[in-house]
Protein backbone atom coordinates (compact mmCIF):
# COMPACT_ATOMS: atom_id res chain seq x y z
CA UNK A 1 0.00 0.00 0.00
CA UNK A 2 2.64 2.06 -0.77
CA UNK A 3 1.31 4.34 -3.45
CA UNK A 4 2.25 7.77 -3.32
CA UNK A 5 -0.82 8.59 -5.52
CA UNK A 6 -3.09 6.96 -3.27
CA UNK A 7 -2.11 7.98 0.12
CA UNK A 8 -2.30 11.55 -1.45
CA UNK A 9 -5.92 11.20 -2.94
CA UNK A 10 -6.79 9.55 1.27
CA UNK A 11 -5.34 12.85 2.74
CA UNK A 12 -6.86 14.82 -0.09
CA UNK A 13 -10.36 13.27 0.71
CA UNK A 14 -9.67 13.39 4.47
CA UNK A 15 -9.02 17.12 4.47
CA UNK A 16 -12.09 17.69 1.80
CA UNK A 17 -14.05 16.22 3.78
CA UNK A 18 -13.69 17.47 7.60
CA UNK A 19 -14.14 20.47 5.75
CA UNK A 20 -17.27 19.51 4.28
CA UNK A 21 -18.80 18.52 7.71
CA UNK A 22 -17.19 21.08 10.10
CA UNK A 23 -17.71 24.13 7.58
CA UNK A 24 -21.71 22.40 7.34
CA UNK A 25 -21.83 22.61 10.45
CA UNK A 26 -20.84 26.15 10.90
CA UNK A 27 -22.77 27.36 8.24
CA UNK A 28 -26.35 25.76 9.32
CA UNK A 29 -25.61 27.47 12.94
CA UNK A 30 -24.45 30.55 11.28
CA UNK A 31 -27.85 30.11 8.60
CA UNK A 32 -29.97 29.51 11.07
CA UNK A 33 -29.67 32.46 13.48
CA UNK A 34 -29.95 34.64 10.57
CA UNK A 35 -32.77 33.24 9.16
CA UNK A 36 -34.57 33.48 12.80
CA UNK A 37 -33.54 37.15 12.66
CA UNK A 38 -34.52 38.33 9.17
CA UNK A 39 -37.80 36.25 8.51
CA UNK A 40 -41.14 36.05 9.71
CA UNK A 41 -41.06 32.55 11.58
CA UNK A 42 -43.10 30.49 9.28
CA UNK A 43 -40.43 31.19 6.58
CA UNK A 44 -37.54 31.01 8.52
CA UNK A 45 -38.36 27.28 9.59
CA UNK A 46 -38.98 26.26 6.20
CA UNK A 47 -36.13 27.88 4.62
CA UNK A 48 -34.15 26.23 7.90
CA UNK A 49 -35.59 22.82 7.13
CA UNK A 50 -34.25 22.69 3.44
CA UNK A 51 -31.15 23.99 4.18
CA UNK A 52 -30.66 21.70 6.89
CA UNK A 53 -30.98 19.08 4.16
CA UNK A 54 -29.24 20.24 1.63
CA UNK A 55 -26.21 20.34 4.18
CA UNK A 56 -27.04 16.92 5.51
CA UNK A 57 -26.64 15.59 2.31
CA UNK A 58 -23.05 16.69 1.59
CA UNK A 59 -22.24 16.15 5.53
CA UNK A 60 -23.07 12.15 4.41
CA UNK A 61 -20.73 11.82 2.01
CA UNK A 62 -18.16 13.75 4.19
CA UNK A 63 -18.95 10.88 6.50
CA UNK A 64 -18.25 8.48 3.69
CA UNK A 65 -15.29 10.00 2.86
CA UNK A 66 -14.02 10.26 6.62
CA UNK A 67 -14.25 7.02 7.37
CA UNK A 68 -12.61 5.24 4.53
CA UNK A 69 -9.85 7.44 4.64
CA UNK A 70 -9.03 7.82 8.24
CA UNK A 71 -9.40 3.89 8.27
CA UNK A 72 -6.87 3.45 4.65
CA UNK A 73 -4.70 5.84 6.70
CA UNK A 74 -4.72 4.46 10.07
CA UNK A 75 -3.90 1.04 8.68
CA UNK A 76 -0.61 2.39 6.73
CA UNK A 77 0.17 4.13 9.72
CA UNK A 78 -0.23 2.03 12.38
CA UNK A 79 3.34 1.10 12.67
CA UNK A 80 4.53 4.61 13.37
CA UNK A 81 1.91 4.81 15.71
CA UNK A 82 2.88 1.84 17.55
CA UNK A 83 6.33 3.25 17.60
CA UNK A 84 5.55 6.70 19.28
CA UNK A 85 4.39 4.36 21.92
CA UNK A 86 0.88 4.36 24.26
CA UNK A 87 0.65 7.78 23.53
CA UNK A 88 0.18 7.01 19.82
CA UNK A 89 -2.01 4.59 20.18
CA UNK A 90 -3.90 6.79 22.54
CA UNK A 91 -4.59 9.76 20.27
CA UNK A 92 -5.57 7.69 17.19
CA UNK A 93 -8.20 5.34 19.63
CA UNK A 94 -9.84 8.73 21.06
CA UNK A 95 -9.78 10.43 17.75
CA UNK A 96 -11.56 7.84 16.32
CA UNK A 97 -13.95 7.37 18.84
CA UNK A 98 -15.17 11.09 19.07
CA UNK A 99 -14.98 11.54 15.34
CA UNK A 100 -17.86 8.04 16.22
CA UNK A 101 -19.74 10.33 18.50
CA UNK A 102 -19.64 13.15 15.79
CA UNK A 103 -21.24 10.49 13.08
CA UNK A 104 -23.65 8.98 15.97
CA UNK A 105 -24.99 12.56 17.04
CA UNK A 106 -25.72 13.82 13.24
CA UNK A 107 -27.74 10.48 12.87
CA UNK A 108 -29.95 10.75 16.24
CA UNK A 109 -30.62 14.35 15.11
CA UNK A 110 -31.12 12.77 11.87
CA UNK A 111 -33.51 10.29 13.43
CA UNK A 112 -35.17 12.65 15.57
CA UNK A 113 -33.56 10.91 19.01
CA UNK A 114 -31.98 14.44 19.74
CA UNK A 115 -34.83 17.09 19.41
CA UNK A 116 -32.82 20.14 18.80
CA UNK A 117 -30.81 21.33 16.42
CA UNK A 118 -28.73 23.47 18.83
CA UNK A 119 -27.68 20.89 20.93
CA UNK A 120 -26.73 18.18 18.14
CA UNK A 121 -24.23 21.60 16.19
CA UNK A 122 -23.10 22.37 19.70
CA UNK A 123 -22.25 19.00 21.20
CA UNK A 124 -20.58 18.28 17.59
CA UNK A 125 -18.72 21.68 17.17
CA UNK A 126 -16.87 20.50 20.51
CA UNK A 127 -15.95 17.14 19.84
CA UNK A 128 -15.20 18.53 15.97
CA UNK A 129 -12.39 21.02 17.37
CA UNK A 130 -11.06 17.79 19.61
CA UNK A 131 -11.09 15.60 17.07
CA UNK A 132 -9.03 18.01 15.00
CA UNK A 133 -6.49 18.70 17.64
CA UNK A 134 -5.90 15.46 18.26
CA UNK A 135 -5.46 14.70 14.22
CA UNK A 136 -2.67 17.77 14.48
CA UNK A 137 -1.03 16.16 17.56
CA UNK A 138 -0.83 12.38 16.06
CA UNK A 139 0.61 13.97 12.86
CA UNK A 140 3.13 16.07 14.93
CA UNK A 141 4.46 12.94 16.60
CA UNK A 142 3.94 10.85 13.51
CA UNK A 143 6.62 13.16 11.66
CA UNK A 144 8.99 14.22 14.62
CA UNK A 145 9.79 10.15 13.86
CA UNK A 146 11.09 11.22 10.74
CA UNK A 147 8.25 9.86 8.21
C1 LIG B 1 -13.73 7.18 11.28
C2 LIG B 1 -13.35 8.42 11.29
C3 LIG B 1 -11.93 8.89 11.22
C4 LIG B 1 -10.75 8.18 11.16
C5 LIG B 1 -10.56 6.66 11.16
C6 LIG B 1 -9.67 9.14 11.08
C7 LIG B 1 -8.32 8.83 11.01
C8 LIG B 1 -7.30 9.74 10.80
C9 LIG B 1 -5.91 9.41 10.61
C10 LIG B 1 -5.32 8.03 10.65
C11 LIG B 1 -5.24 10.58 10.44
C12 LIG B 1 -3.73 10.75 10.17
C13 LIG B 1 -3.02 11.35 11.36
C14 LIG B 1 -1.56 11.45 11.03
O1 LIG B 1 -1.17 12.36 10.27
O2 LIG B 1 -0.80 10.62 11.53
C15 LIG B 1 -6.19 11.67 10.51
C16 LIG B 1 -5.88 13.01 10.38
C17 LIG B 1 -6.75 14.03 10.61
N1 LIG B 1 -8.11 13.91 10.83
FE1 LIG B 1 -9.17 12.15 10.92
N2 LIG B 1 -10.20 10.41 11.11
C18 LIG B 1 -11.58 10.30 11.20
C19 LIG B 1 -12.48 11.31 11.29
C20 LIG B 1 -12.15 12.66 11.37
C21 LIG B 1 -13.08 13.73 11.62
C22 LIG B 1 -14.59 13.55 11.85
C23 LIG B 1 -12.36 14.89 11.61
C24 LIG B 1 -12.80 16.31 11.81
C25 LIG B 1 -13.88 16.70 12.36
C26 LIG B 1 -10.98 14.56 11.36
C27 LIG B 1 -9.95 15.47 11.30
C28 LIG B 1 -8.63 15.17 11.04
C29 LIG B 1 -7.56 16.15 10.95
C30 LIG B 1 -7.68 17.66 11.10
C31 LIG B 1 -6.39 15.43 10.66
C32 LIG B 1 -4.98 16.00 10.41
C33 LIG B 1 -4.92 16.19 8.91
C34 LIG B 1 -3.56 16.49 8.39
O3 LIG B 1 -2.89 17.37 8.92
O4 LIG B 1 -3.20 15.84 7.43
N3 LIG B 1 -10.89 13.19 11.22
N4 LIG B 1 -7.44 11.13 10.73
Amino acid sequence: MNNPVLIIVMRYIHVLSFITLVGGLLYNMIGQRVARKILDSEKAEAFIDGFRSRILTFQWFAMLGLVVSGLFTWVITNEKYKAIGALGNALIGTKVMLAMGIFCVIWMRYSKLIKSDKTAMMINIHLAAIVILLGSILRYYRLSLGS
